[in-house]
């Protein structure tokens, strides 16, 4: 393994059926409230958020810092409504793994199906966060809990309705091929799926679902994940935004290499490919969602997985979903036949 090989920060893509509660479990986990910032409630575009190991461990109250080696994850927000597959299809393509949102009283829709299709696709390892459990009648909120403590805390008919919902879910992905289980009776994650019942509204269940992607990916994913740190870029552009003082930029999730300043850079625009070069690199905050963060910071580089915000001249008509690449050591034909490929 090459010395400066290391784990990068797995993505992890938020899938579902509109209004499940995608945009709410990554406010709980971000402690922040984007939710009430979309018209209507409904999320337009694919977003991104990295959340830093130290918060994960804190949150999941059960980690240990000393046994984990992934630098944190990058959680993507994907709209569930029906008229944006093709947002969908982008983000199921970036994911190293995903949780697949189902509010638990609804049962499977119409994109958590497509969702599940996506990611059959891909074959990327995935949870199902069975959501909303605090709407079950007479459940009694336990805030922040792990869910087995909540779970101990109902009175049986609470319990009973739980499971029956839950196997009710156990028996949909079986219609679709899929073996699961609820998480805490699953012994091989590379054979069961974990069906972990949450609350993204009262945080039940979150550390759970927080424990079992970072079990996912140290246990299947760091030979997939480790990365020649300094390798050149390569990302997807997510949007393309004019920005007062900096021109038009690009949202980029760069999901392999290092991207810096001052780097050629290839993209597609509509009708033309783009070579360009990185006037600056802004990074959000961790905890904050790329898309309406405001105060980035100014990085010199930057390594995957990371969402980023790109300015460089002659980005006018750029389009969303270009992958954008880095031309490194003369290797700039194949860069272009690359990024001429990939649209
Ligand atoms: P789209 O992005 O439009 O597909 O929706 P979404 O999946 O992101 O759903 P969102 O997080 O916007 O939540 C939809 C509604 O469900 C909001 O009114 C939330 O407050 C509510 N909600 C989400 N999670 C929970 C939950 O665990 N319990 C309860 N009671 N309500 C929830
Ligand atoms: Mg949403």
């Amino acid at each position: 393994m090459a010395k400066e090989s290391k784990i990068r920060t797995p993505i992890v893509c938020v899938m579902g059926h509109v209004d499940h509660g995608k945009t709410s479990l990554l406010d709980r986990i971000r402690g922040s409230s984007v939710v009430s910032t979309e018209a209507g409630a409904i999320t337009q575009h694919i977003g991104a958020t990295l959340v830093p190991i130290d918060a994960i461990v804190r949150m999941s109250g059960a980690l240990s810092k000393v046994n984990v080696n992934v630098p944190g994850l990058l959680f993507i927000d994907t709209p569930g409504h029906h008229a944006f597959t093709t947002l969908r299809a982008r983000g199921g393509a970036l994911a190293d793994m995903a949780i697949v949102v189902v509010d638990i009283n609804e049962g499977f829709r119409p994109q958590t199906i497509e969702a599940l299709q996506i990611l059959r696709n891909y074959r990327t390892p995935f949870v199902i966060a069975a959501n909303k459990i605090d709407r079950i009648h007479g459940w009694r909120v336990n805030e922040g809990q792990p869910f087995l403590k909540t779970f101990a805390q109902q009175n049986e008919r609470v319990q009973g309705m739980l499971e029956t919902k839950v196997y009710e879910l156990v028996g949909k992905l079986s219609e679709l091929g899929f073996n699961s289980e609820r998480f805490d009776r699953v012994s091989d994650f590379a054979r069961n799926i974990c069906i972990v019942p949450i609350s993204a509204l009262t945080g039940e269940g979150v550390p759970d679902i927080l424990m079992v992607l970072i079990g996912l990916a140290q246990r299947y994913m760091t030979e997939s994940l480790r990365v020649s740190a300094d390798g050149p870029g390569a990302g997807t552009v997510l949007e393309v935004k004019e920005e007062r003082g900096l021109g038009m930029t690009l949202d980029v999730i760069l999901y392999d290499g290092t991207l810096k300043v001052g780097d050629e850079i290839v993209v597609a625009g509509n009708d033309q490919i783009i070579e360009t070069k990185v006037r600056s690199l802004l990074q959000p905050r961790p905890m904050k969602e790329i898309l309406i963060e405001e105060r980035f910071e100014r990085v010199k580089s930057i390594t995957a997985a990371a969402g980023i915000k790109v300015a460089a001249p002659k980005l006018e008509g750029v389009i969303a979903g270009s992958p954008l690449r880095v031309i490194r050591g003369g290797n700039r034909d194949e860069v272009v036949e690359q990024v001429r490929h990939e649209i």
